[in-house]
């Protein structure tokens, strides 16, 4: 049997990049995937793309109300939440003293509230169950820090911390919660965030031990191992897939 056969999964922002390749992955090792991307037609195309009753349900991982009604679906659709992704996530480079307010609010909103709003969302149904994972998608900017990336390392940061406290609070009831932190990763969110910049990626590849960029599979296999039943016991860590750019 497929290590994730007939697990039933929610990928937040699985219509792109890093989500996509763990859905990708979670499917080929059995799961069913619920791609909970903002655009509707993007998260149902990649959901048909991955079989195993696979459904796409457009979600603003910030609209609280949008979270509860995704995740009510999919119990009601399929009786449980095994494992909640939370990956739905959004930067914008620029020094901190150069930056505003307003994109503060939309960082911490996306990367932090969103995956506050998901994990609450999702682990009433799995508390009700007596099981569950949440594997969170941090970043190694909220471990070490990263020039441009003053509110996002905030926002990352907090998922990090955040999540070695949920874990604690939640291990009675079953549920396992972990970080993966990925370093650079080659998504279409890097080639936003590099477009003023083309000199980065080749810095980042002389920088990086493994001399290349992460791929979304290299993400999605350690979120395939914290997904696992038989990982069930391992809680409250934080995982960094840089390639040996981190070492912590
Ligand atoms: N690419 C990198 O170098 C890198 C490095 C470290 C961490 N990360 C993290 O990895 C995760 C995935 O990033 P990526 O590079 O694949 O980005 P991406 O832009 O390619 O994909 C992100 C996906 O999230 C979706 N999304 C954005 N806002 C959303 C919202 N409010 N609700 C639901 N979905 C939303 C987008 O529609 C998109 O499909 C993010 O959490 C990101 O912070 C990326």
């Amino acid at each position: 049997m497929s290590a994730l056969q007939n697990r039933i999964i929610i990928v937040t922002g699985a219509a792109s990049g890093i989500g996509r390749g763990i859905a990708t992955r979670l499917a080929a090792d059995g799961a069913t995937v619920v791609v909970a991307d903002l655009d509707e037609t993007k998260s149902q195309e990649t959901a048909a793309e991955l079989g195993n009753d696979s459904i796409g349900i457009a979600t603003d991982v910030t609209d609280r109300a949008a979270v509860d009604a995704m995740t009510a679906a999919v119990v009601k659709r399929f009786g449980r939440i095994d494992t909640l992704v939370n990956n739905a996530g959004w930067d914008k480079v620029e020094p901190f003293m150069e930056s505003t307010p307003q994109t503060w609010d939309r960082v911490l909103a996306i990367n932090l509230i969103g995956t506050l709003h998901c994990t609450q969302s999702a682990a009433a149904h799995m508390i009700e169950a007596g099981s569950g994972s949440v594997v969170s998608i941090g970043s190694d900017a909220g471990r070490v820090g990263s020039t441009g990336e003053a509110v996002y390392s905030a926002a990352k940061g907090g998922i990090i911390s955040f999540t070695k406290t949920f874990a604690r609070e939640v291990a009675r009831n079953g549920i396992s919660a972990n970080c993966v932190c990925p370093g650079p990763a080659d998504t279409p969110l890097f080639a936003e965030i590099s477009a003023d910049n083309p000199k980065l990626r080749t810095a980042l590849e002389r920088a990086i031990p493994m001399r290349r960029l992460a791929q979304p599979e290299d993400l999605a296999n350690a979120v395939a191992f914290f997904a696992r039943p038989d990982s069930a016991y391992i809680t409250g860590q934080t995982l960094s897939v840089s390639g040996g750019l981190t070492m912590a």
